[in-house]
């Protein structure tokens, strides 16, 4: 190799700033300004620069902005070009980015592309087109591995969105739980402590994982499954309680799920099951560690609040006990409209009013049969159907709800409205 790359120092900002001069009208434009360049580099954001016998050839920068970095600029000089020296600086600078704990780069670089005429037309002035190049940093080394022992793992980030409906839960999470952890900082000027522990509970299929996983997708954190069954597997469920909880305070980020929480915690009653004592106060001595880190948060499920030990739920341990009921009406458009998408005569509104109190698992289930009897009749009469008249009808799916047990009974419904003025803490 050429040349050598250190980080950039103070002595090197008239040359660097030279290189972004010269360099801009030869396709290395960016999309941020010189000055703004020069602002990362005095403010002292991340930069690296290439130098070959003693001059300098090459830069690149960065700014960061939360656990994004974005690349500003990468500079080589002409005779330089088309020689590997482009990534080799990358390569540095994303080196110095990832031990800051950086999760996304992203590098937005002019694209030649021309706009149409009709936004010319429509009083639009041409800027260059520009390319999103983004990279995810995905955890490496002895914290991956330590992930993988707990099963745990990152996942899409699209999850929060794709929960349809639930505005009044989604937006209560969003407030709570999502923007504290999210921008600590900023929650801790107004005296806010961003929430450890949740607790999420309500009827059975109403979307309490659902919205765990997607609290871990929004905040970009790994999402571990602590799974009471495959810990007790491992012999003594306390003292595997406690190893998982040891392992997980060794990583950076979590969100940690405990579901059906009430088989690990139930009520210190006389006659408990035998051996639960142990486990839940096991738990309750394992909480208070937990929340002493940042960046975690444990979120547990429950269908049967009050089944679960009061001084577990106690608001030192957690911080917000929500309810997550059967979707409301828009929830349920929202679902409906999913599935009954293959048609555009179904009339959704219908089926929204038919399917009161049922739960997403219940409308995917009768969205199913709906479209499984459209299939059938189409096998029937061995007539192909028309692109328009394919898939079920508003009757094909009014039929599925009739023929649909759902799950949540009303007696159920009355006792998780009794929760909700006994339990809830939002
Ligand atoms: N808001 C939603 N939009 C779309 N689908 C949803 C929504 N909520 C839940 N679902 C779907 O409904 C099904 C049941 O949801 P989920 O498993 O999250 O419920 P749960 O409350 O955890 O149930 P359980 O109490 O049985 O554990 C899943 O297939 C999920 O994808
Ligand atoms: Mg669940």
């Amino acid at each position: 190799m050429d040349w050598l790359i250190h980080d950039y120092r103070e002595d090197d900002l008239a040359a660097v700033v030279h290189l972004i001069d010269t360099t801009a009208e030869l396709g290395q434009e960016s999309v941020f300004s010189l000055a703004e360049c020069i602002g990362a580099l005095t403010s002292r954001q991340p930069a690296v620069v290439a130098v070959s016998q003693g001059t300098p050839i090459g830069a690149a920068l960065a700014h960061l902005a939360g656990d994004r970095a974005w690349v500003m600029r990468i500079a080589i000089a002409p005779a330089w070009r088309g020689r590997g020296l482009a990534s080799a600086l990358l390569r540095e600078l994303e080196r110095r980015l990832v031990e800051r704990r950086i999760r996304r780069i992203a590098y937005v670089l002019p694209e030649e592309e021309l706009l149409g005429e009709g936004l010319r037309n429509a009083g639009y002035t041409r800027r260059p087109a520009v390319g999103y190049f983004e990279k995810a940093e995905p955890p490496t080394g002895p914290v991956a591995n330590l992930l993988e022992e707990l099963g745990g793992r990152l996942l899409p980030g699209d999850l929060w969105d794709k929960v349809a409906g639930m505005e009044a839960e989604k937006n209560l999470i969003e407030r709570r739980v999502v923007r504290p952890l999210a921008e600590p900082e900023r929650a801790a000027r107004h005296g806010v402590r961003p929430p450890r522990a949740i607790a999420l509970f309500g009827p059975p299929g109403t979307g309490k994982t659902t919205f765990a996983r997607a609290v871990a997708s929004r905040l970009g954190w790994p999402f571990v499954e602590l799974l009471p069954s495959r810990l007790a597997d491992q012999g003594n469920l306390a003292a595997a309680l406690r190893t998982a909880f040891a392992r997980i305070a060794r990583l950076e980020r979590v969100l940690v799920f405990i579901d059906e929480v009430e088989e690990i915690a139930p009520l210190r009653t006389e006659g408990a099951v035998g051996g639960m004592h142990g486990v839940t106060n096991e738990l309750l001595k394992l909480i208070p560690g937990f929340r002493e880190g940042e960046e975690r948060l444990l979120v547990c499920a429950t269908n049967s609040i009050r089944s679960l030990d009061p001084a577990f739920l106690r608001p030192g341990r957690f911080d917000y006990l929500i309810p997550i009921g059967t979707p409301d009406a828009a929830a349920r458009a929202a679902i409906w409209s999913r599935y009954a998408a293959t048609r555009t005569d179904v009339k959704l509104d219908v089926l929204v009013d038919a399917s009161e109190l049922f739960t997403p698992a219940d409308i995917e289930h009768a969205a199913r049969s709906a479209a499984q009897a459209a299939f059938e009749r189409d096998l029937g009469d061995g007539t192909a159907p028309g692109p328009d008249s394919a898939g079920a009808t508003t009757d094909d799916y009014r039929a599925a709800i009739a023929g649909c047990r759902p799950t949540v009974t009303p007696a159920m419904i009355e006792e998780f409205t009794a929760d909700i003025g006994s339990h809830a803490r939002v």
